[in-house]
């Protein structure tokens, strides 16, 4: 998958609205970047309605580190267990594989792309969180809505600042000319195009090279642009809406301010404002709840990089519990 080249013709005719200079400064980048095996078979795992516990199992038993999180995380007080789990399958018949797996992804993406050594004054943790949030907002919308697939609106979410996440984590020098533009009174995305490291292309490059299904290409390409979704229109406004609702309960992506028409989602997914208010009210009491939860998830995911991955076998230790709080 990660070993794969768009065809001699160029990217599809998604592409083809790209003007190459958006990012002419990483032309080899689905070459770069790769996602680990383990990570793309749950992602794999989670864009099929059909699978079962067991795929999940087999998929994690390649991995015994990270199930090791996986049953941690089962642990933490979201879930509210009355017992708690020490075993993969017993975590699966409490929890739910699908919930499960979408951990263990998004665990799988926090330890691919470290953002807890990323240049200085950029809030890495913000950027995870962001991405957390707006993949559980998105989920929700789903839900009221019923206009999309809620468990794609929750990949959607995930990986709609892939580019940016890529950035971050994997190019640290073409970051740090970035955020110098935007220290200086630049937006986000007009740095971006002066450099030619738009984000959302990028992630869309990634997604595209990964061989993501179309949804989540266009989801991530037009996720500050949904009107422009070629097929995709729902789920882009659902993204869309989620990013807007992020900023708006507190889970901005640092640097970036957000102008998207928030008339164009609500229309697009039939919901009326009231709906809209219920589904706000809604997330300030869930997101609270979830928090911990994120928190644990992206940095129990970097633990791997910062030489802490043993810490993960303590999953059984009564401490360790989810930490309140952001420090
Ligand atoms: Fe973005
Ligand atoms: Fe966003």
């Amino acid at each position: 998958m990660s070993s794969q080249t768009p065809a001699a013709a160029g990217y599809d005719e998604l592409a083809s609205a790209i003007d190459p200079q958006v990012v002419h400064r990483l032309p080899d980048i689905g070459k770069l970047v790769s996602l680990p095996h383990t990570t793309y078979a749950l992602l794999t795992l989670l864009m099929k309605e059909d699978t079962q516990a067991k795929d999940l199992e087999r998929v994690l038993s390649q991995d015994p580190a990270l199930t090791a999180k996986v049953i941690s995380l089962s642990n933490s007080a979201f879930y509210a267990l009355e017992q708690p789990v020490s075993s993969l399958e017993r975590a699966i018949l409490v929890i739910g594989f699908k919930e499960l797996e979408f951990m263990a992804m998004g665990l799988g993406l926090s330890e691919t792309f470290d953002l807890s050594s990323v240049p200085a004054n950029f809030d890495g943790e913000g950027l995870w969180l962001h991405s957390l949030s707006v993949s559980f907002i998105a989920r929700e919308i789903a839900v009221v809505s019923k206009a999309v697939e809620p468990s794609e609106a929750m990949i959607t979410g995930l990986l709609h600042e892939l580019g940016l996440i890529i950035l971050v984590s994997k190019f640290p020098s073409q970051f740090q000319q970035l955020m110098e533009l935007v220290n200086a009174g630049m937006s986000l995305f007009d740095a971006e195009s002066a450099l030619g490291l738009r984000h959302d292309v990028i992630g869309y490059m990634l997604a595209f090279n990964w061989n993501l299904p179309r949804v989540f290409q266009e989801g991530i390409l037009y996720h500050h642009r949904p009107k422009e979704a070629p097929e995709f229109k729902k789920m882009t406004a659902a993204a869309a809406l989620a990013d807007i609702l992020a900023h708006k309960i507190g889970y901005p992506v640092p640097m970036e301010a957000l102008e998207v028409d928030l008339d164009y989602s609500l229309k697009t997914l039939n919901i009326s404002v009231p709906t809209l208010q219920n589904l706000i009210k809604d997330l300030m009491e869930k997101i609270p709840r979830a928090h911990p939860l994120w928190l644990e998830m992206m940095r129990s995911g970097q633990a791997k990089n910062r030489g802490l991955r043993s810490k993960a076998a303590s999953f059984l230790e009564p401490d360790e519990k989810v930490r309140p709080g952001r420090s």
